[in-house]
């Protein structure tokens, strides 16, 4: 194989990304403008969709399938508050051996489809003193640790259609929507849930030491998870607005002498209590 060869076979090209958002739209008549990307437990989402259709990732050509419990993988299109949208019910992550290219493949899809706004929400280790679980922080920034060590979606050959080969990164989160989405939380009463900070990704899938705790809060990050980043830089590259959101589902460990341990049931507990609460400010966000 050729060196270009190589190079090309890293990523789905133009064609092959045309060609999934050309089958999804054959089989629906919602054209979305929107794109929610659901995180662990917060696919609840998609079931308030109005209109829906929904495609299971394995019959969808070219999709990436899901296999981490608690993540559904379905695509749902359907109404939202009167937009038009597609919802991602279970994303893909590094951890479940994907590529970083097709960990972000989805947003390429969607910015096919049409869609000029993505809506992504995770849930995050809360690294900040001052954040306490249940809590909802609008991102403002991130810190792509994956990237330190050459992992990024761009990486390839930079098909212009898509965007430009380097990335402005220093607006990836707009604080339009952001500013929007504080004012749906206040008017339902919700604004001491949210919190604004930094978001730094992981790899996964073991959770942080706690040395890797200390050091990421000397980095100023607020809060610590395994998604989002891929596609939030591909999300960026073609053009889409990005709104993020993490649910601190629980405060990460920094003391030696703590006898509590990071575990996956506790995000889920939390997850499922707040749930409700996150679909709510989407669908807040979507009215102003
Ligand atoms: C979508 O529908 C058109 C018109 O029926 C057809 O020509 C095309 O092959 C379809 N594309 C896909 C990817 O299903
Ligand atoms: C923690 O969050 C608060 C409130 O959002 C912020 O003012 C503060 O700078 C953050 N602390 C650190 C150490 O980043």
């Amino acid at each position: 194989m050729s060196a270009e060869m190589a190079a090309t076979s890293i990523h789905s090209s133009y064609e092959e990304c045309k060609e999934t958002a050309e089958w999804l739209l054959n089989r629906s008549t919602i054209r979305p403008v929107v794109a929610i990307i659901c995180g662990s437990g917060l696919g609840g989402l998609a079931d308030k969709l109005e209109d829906s259709t929904t495609f299971k990732y394995e019959d969808i050509p070219r999709f990436p399938t899901s296999t981490v419990p608690g993540h559904a993988g379905k695509l749902v299109f359907g109404k939202l508050v009167g937009h038009d949208c597609v919802c991602m019910q279970g994303r893909f992550h590094l951890y479940e051996g994907y590529s970083i290219h097709m960990v972000s493949y989805p947003v390429r899809v969607f910015s096919l489809l049409g869609v000029k706004t993505l809506v992504v929400t995770n849930a995050a280790g809360g690294l900040n003193d001052s954040y306490s679980v249940g809590d909802i922080m609008i991102i403002k920034d991130h810190i792509n640790m994956p990237g330190f060590a050459g992992q990024s979606p761009l990486c390839g050959p930079n098909d212009e259609r898509f965007g430009l080969r380097f990335p402005c990164m220093s607006d990836a989160y707009d604080r339009e929507l952001s500013f929007k989405l504080r004012s749906a939380a206040e008017a339902m009463g919700a604004a001491h849930f949210i919190k604004k900070g930094v978001y730094c990704m992981l790899a996964g899938p073991s959770f942080e030491t706690i040395a890797e705790c200390k050091l990421l809060q000397t980095l100023g990050a607020d809060a610590v998870g395994m998604s989002t980043v891929p596609e939030v830089l591909v999300a960026r590259h073609c053009g889409l607005r990005v709104l993020g959101l993490s649910l601190i589902t629980n405060k990460v460990i920094t003391d030696y002498n703590s006898e509590e341990k990071a575990n996956h049931e506790e995000v889920l507990k939390t997850t499922q209590r707040q749930t409700k609460l996150l679909q709510d400010l989407v669908c807040g966000f979507l009215k102003v």
